[in-house]
């Protein structure tokens, strides 16, 4: 598969988050049990001072979205604990029976003066997800990382296909998953995610606009300081990520972390070249796009710079 690179992706770190604040356990002996069951007041806390807390932020989209690059970026303010992993307890029936108090053992150790944070992409088209938070917490603070959506669903095919030619599993060609009869075919499910009109009409049915803060993905990787100073005010965070966090690494062609003077880069997974498209269906795909993504604007009240 001839491979042409479309754009930069860099969605998952090589490390996992560095805790924002230096760890002083002292010692270094082996942790104490927690002191108390998950309670209802939707905290446990430790002995060193540290508690479980249930988000306070959710990043619930979109997948290759960049939601791996905005939370370690987030995780860079040392009033903010990210959960390490996406815990998929709202879109995920086998999580979701188990209940909050299993939902809260999934949260990181944090101060009590830290946000905790959570992100699963797949939150966002998931349509029994919405109602979901808003029961756990109607005034909960929302991050939606969007992308061109064109580039956004060949990037999810990527994904995709690298996963499947890992398990040495048969893959069909970009064009015969977008194209059907010689028309974009409605039936892939990369193509659907890419209408973020149709999920956000399901997110506004719960949360005001006010609550849900849209970060754009190819500004973040293009130049991560501004997006990241808006995700600063609206999460009312003191303004504390700076220039100094970022360094471009010119390899890569993108721009890397500095936290507490320890450098890390996103997963070269994140900066797959995408599959070559003809031309044609690229185009076809942009037009696909152009009547949902207006609706989309108009939903939100803002433009963005796609295709
Ligand atoms: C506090 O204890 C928890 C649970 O053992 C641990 O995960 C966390 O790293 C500790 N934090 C600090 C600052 O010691
Ligand atoms: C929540 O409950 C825990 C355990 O019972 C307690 O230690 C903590 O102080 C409580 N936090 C708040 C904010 O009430
Ligand atoms: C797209 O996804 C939404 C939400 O899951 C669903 O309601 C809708 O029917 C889907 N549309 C198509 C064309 O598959
Ligand atoms: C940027 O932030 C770092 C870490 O918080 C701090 O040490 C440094 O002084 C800041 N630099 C500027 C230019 O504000
Ligand atoms: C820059 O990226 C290259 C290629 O991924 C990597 O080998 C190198 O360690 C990176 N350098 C820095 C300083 O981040």
């Amino acid at each position: 598969m001839a491979a042409l690179l479309l754009g930069l992706l860099l969605f998952a770190m090589q490390s996992p988050p560095i805790p924002s604040r230096p760890v002083a356990d002292g010692g270094g002996g082996p942790p104490l049990p927690p002191t108390s069951s998950p309670a209802d007041n939707g905290t446990t806390s430790h002995p060193n001072g540290t508690l479980q807390q249930l988000p306070h932020i959710l990043i619930v989209g979109v997948r290759k979205g960049g939601t791996r690059a905005l939370i370690e970026m987030l995780s860079l303010h040392s009033s903010v604990a990210a959960a390490q992993n996406e815990v998929h307890f709202f879109d995920w029936e086998s999580h979701f029976q188990r209940g909050l108090p299993w939902y809260l053992s999934q949260m990181p150790y944090a101060f009590p003066d830290q946000l905790t944070v959570e992100k699963t992409p797949a939150y966002f088209t998931s349509s029994k997800v919405p109602k979901r938070i808003h029961q756990m917490n109607p005034d909960i603070k929302l991050l939606l990382i969007l992308r061109d959506p064109t580039e956004r669903v060949l990037s999810d095919y990527t994904q995709v296909f690298y996963n499947r030619l890992q398990k040495h599993k048969r893959y069909q060609p970009i064009e015969s998953v977008l194209v059907k009869d010689g028309e974009i075919n409605l039936g892939y499910k990369a193509l659907n995610r890419s209408l973020y009109y149709v999920h956000m009409q399901n997110w506004l049915q719960y949360f005001p606009l006010e609550s849900i803060h849209i970060v754009d993905g190819d500004e973040l990787i293009r130049d991560p300081l501004p997006e990241m100073k808006k995700v600063e005010r609206f999460l009312k965070l003191e303004p504390q990520i700076n220039a100094s966090n970022f360094y471009f690494n010119k390899t890569k062609g993108f721009y890397c972390l500095r936290d507490h003077g320890r450098e890390r880069c996103l997963h070269d997974s994140k900066g797959r070249a995408h599959p070559h498209v003809a031309p044609a269906i690229l185009q076809k795909l942009y037009q696909f796009f152009h009547e949902p993504n207006k609706k989309f604007f108009e939903l939100v009240g803002r433009t963005f710079n796609w295709k």
